[in-house]
């Protein structure tokens, strides 16, 4: 487990997620309300050197951002209620860029086969932190979920 004790340590992480991602990579984000997943979205995109503002895409679904070393998916599913299957999100998911699925674990059998989930926890007794936990579904997953700890651990020394 991770904890993150401020928003400039959370910035820190998902700046590392978005340098060590590579093509085809799937992170689902899972936390409740204002947990913070849009906010780590926002530094994967930085970490992937998009400079474009991240929009939440609650009502689209899907926002693609193509600028950066691997495209990023932004995915928000939280208001997919059925025929998850039939979105097609698959196409992202095994495509050349890096998914991040807002709510993923909603999901369910519509879930990438090969995906790490990130659950994001908040503190009750403080505001500003977060407790970050990683389980990885498959064998890609475990490779990033390696190379992000690899990396948070080297720049925590
Ligand atoms: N350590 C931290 N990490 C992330 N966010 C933090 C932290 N401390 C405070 N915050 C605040 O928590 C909020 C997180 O909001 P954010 O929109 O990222 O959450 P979310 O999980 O995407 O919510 P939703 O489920 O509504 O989409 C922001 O207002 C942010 O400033
Ligand atoms: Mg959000």
């Amino acid at each position: 487990m991770i904890v993150l004790e401020s928003i400039e340590q959370t910035e820190r992480l998902a700046v590392i997620i978005g340098e060590t991602a590579k093509a085809s990579d799937n992170l689902v984000l899972t936390g409740d309300l204002g947990a913070g997943k849009t906010t780590l979205t926002k530094g994967i995109a930085k970490g992937l050197g998009i400079e474009q503002m991240i929009k939440s895409p609650t009502y689209t679904i899907i926002r693609e951002y193509p600028q950066g070393r691997i495209p990023l998916y932004h995915m928000d599913v939280y208001r997919v209620e059925s025929g998850a299957a039939d979105l097609g999100l698959d196409e992202y998911f095994e495509g050349d860029g890096f998914s991040v699925i807002e709510w993923g674990n909603l999901l369910k059998e519509a879930l990438p086969v090969d995906y790490l989930e990130m659950l994001i926890e908040k503190d009750p007794t403080d505001l500003d932190k977060r407790l970050v936990s990683f389980k990885a579904f498959g064998r890609q997953a475990e490779a990033l979920e390696a190379r992000i700890l690899a990396q948070w651990e080297q720049d925590h020394v």
